[in-house]
């Protein structure tokens, strides 16, 4: 069984609608599901939330999702420098702002982990958890360098054995690790990666005879059309920046 696992899309229609076409190249797959955060840092929110539900792709609630749903007091985000937090601030009060009631309850509605057993639930087989962070709360970063033993531990929180996978964005850069046989996967940003590559990003998972097959996708879009649409509107003109560089822009002096 394969499946397109799509996270961090935030509001970036360009990105998202040539990753959803590459996919739909690929009829292979069994279902594409996202890993949250559909909305932040650029000026489709609405439009990403339609898009996403008119192709009936379920998925999980990111923090700036549960956040701008429930009225937080910020999105829940880690900062690199203060300027990225003020950008931030900047960016979570435009979205919650603009986003319609319809985006706002749709993003509500999210759950906040869906498990798929691609043997069916009538076996024992392997589960593949989707979660935006951790199995714990969806603020917590899951970096690469994190130790086994915290590897582990959110295994034990998610209910994981071997053989299973436990797969989650938030980070914006993609990595996949086997510890003790239980597989854990970060599937990169499609809307904002942060690994220095421009291009969307989304995983290919794919599950059966005892295996699991992990691949990293990047996809080129229509970044120019990301970049004016950023700066046509209210937000921050350093986010076209940021995309551009693969979040890697030039520190300011
Ligand atoms: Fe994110």
């Amino acid at each position: 069984m394969k499946y397109a696992l799509i996270s961090d899309i935030h509001a970036n229609l360009p990105a998202l609608e040539a990753v959803l076409a590459d996919i739909t190249r690929r009829p292979d797959l069994a279902a594409t599901c996202h890993l949250g955060d559909l909305v932040g840092y650029a000026p489709w929110p609405d439009e990403t939330v339609a898009l996403i539900e008119q192709a009936g792709i379920p998925g999980v609630a990111g923090n700036y999702d549960s956040t701008v749903a429930t009225d937080y007091k910020h999105c829940g985000c880690r900062y690199e420098d203060p300027i990225q937090e003020q950008l931030s601030h900047l960016s979570y009060g435009w979205t919650r702002a603009q986003v319609s009631p319809a985006t706002k309850r749709a993003l509500g509605a999210l759950p906040f982990r869906i498990d798929l057993l691609p043997s069916g639930g009538h076996r024992a087989g392997p589960r593949v958890v989707l979660v935006h962070a951790t199995p714990t709360l969806n603020t917590v970063y899951w970096t690469e360098d994190r130790s086994d033993e915290f590897c582990l531990k959110m295994a034990a929180h998610a209910g994981a054995a071997a053989g299973d996978v436990i797969a989650f964005g938030h980070t914006h850069k993609p990595w996949h690790r086997d510890v003790g046989g239980i597989h854990f996967v970060n599937t990169g940003s499609v809307g904002r990666p942060k690994d220095g590559d421009w291009r969307a990003g989304y995983v290919l998972l794919e599950i059966g005879q005892g295996k699991v097959g992990v691949e990293v996708v990047r996809v080129e879009y229509d970044i120019d059309r990301a970049m004016r649409g950023i700066r046509e509107s209210m937000l921050p003109s350093e986010f076209a920046e940021y995309l551009r560089t693969g979040g890697q822009p030039a520190p300011v002096s």
